[in-house]
């Protein structure tokens, strides 16, 4: 593993625009469960996976029984107030203050890279402290509304302040789409990047699963993956290598070598 850690530091300092996409493996070290992983969450309860399926068709459906549901339980991953950011996320905001890493697009919605110092994060997936307007897009922060307080006052769902549409979570459900504003970024800069370090993610979720895909078009691009397992990444060829291990171990060795090395850009 040691050779792939200072081969991955060379190719990032070679690189002129290296990004890196994210799935939920880099929080696990936050205590966050994954999905897919041997104690993930679908792993461990497809019937949970089933209705997280249904979700969206519920909330087109009826966004007040929508928020009604929100408001009944506690989510899926636990409560993401109380989490804090691992050393895998440090090292990817680390990259980026050194200059070597350009943008984050992530599929995890618990906004540990931006609590990590990351500044250009695309969120893939939205942002569960996020709300966001279902007709027009525009995005609140959590706690601009009393969402209690309206479930009180029986004046669920919120409504935008700006054209008055039905608000939802930001988090984007199965079969939702992927809001435009963020699927044109990450497009962008899965096609501008000459560098993709793809970091705990199965890679089985599509369109996100695509953006590797479309970096690989263009021969120049290293893609590297650091996961706990392969993916079809890997067994597609798409990424040149796989470093297997935990990413809260292999990405600050990686920024150790990155800082050896001299020619930082
Ligand atoms: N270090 C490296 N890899 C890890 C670690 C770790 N500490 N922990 C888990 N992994 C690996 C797992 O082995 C698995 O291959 O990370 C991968 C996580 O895959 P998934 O659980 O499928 O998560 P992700 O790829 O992010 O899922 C994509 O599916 O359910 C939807 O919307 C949800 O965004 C999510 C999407």
């Amino acid at each position: 593993m040691n050779e792939l850690i200072k081969r991955a530091a060379e190719d990032l300092v070679k690189s002129k625009y290296a990004i890196s996409l994210t799935g939920a493996g880099i929080s696990t070290e936050s205590g966050i469960p994954d999905f897919r992983g041997p104690s993930g969450i679908w792993t461990k309860n497809p019937d949970a996976e089933r209705k997280a399926y249904e979700r969206y068709d519920r909330f087109k459906r009826n966004p007040k029984e929508y928020w009604e549901e929100r408001l009944s339980g506690p989510s899926l991953l636990g409560d993401l107030e109380k989490v804090l950011p691992n050393a895998g996320h440090d090292a990817l905001a680390e990259l980026e203050s050194l200059g070597v890493l350009k943008c984050i697009v992530t599929q995890n919605i618990d906004n540990l890279h931006q609590r990590a110092g990351s500044k250009k994060v695309l969120d893939y997936h939205g942002n569960a402290f996020i709300l966001r307007c279902f007709s027009c897009n525009a995005r609140y922060d959590l706690k601009e509304f009393d969402i209690e307080e309206l479930r009180r006052a029986d004046q669920l769902p919120p409504v935008c302040k700006e054209c008055g549409g039905v608000i939802k979570s930001d988090v984007v459900h199965f079969n939702e789409p992927i809001p435009s504003d963020v699927a044109g970024k990450s497009v962008e800069e899965a096609e501008i990047c000459d560098l993709m370090l793809i970091c705990g993610t199965s890679a089985v979720v599509f369109p996100f699963a695509n953006l590797p895909r479309i970096a690989k078009v263009r021969s120049r691009t290293v893609l590297i993956e650091i996961n706990a397992e392969p993916t079809p990444l890997t067994e597609e060829g798409i990424s040149e290598y796989l470093i297997q291990g935990k990413t809260g171990h292999v990405l600050p060795n990686i920024v150790e070598e990155v800082k050896k090395l001299p020619s930082l850009p």
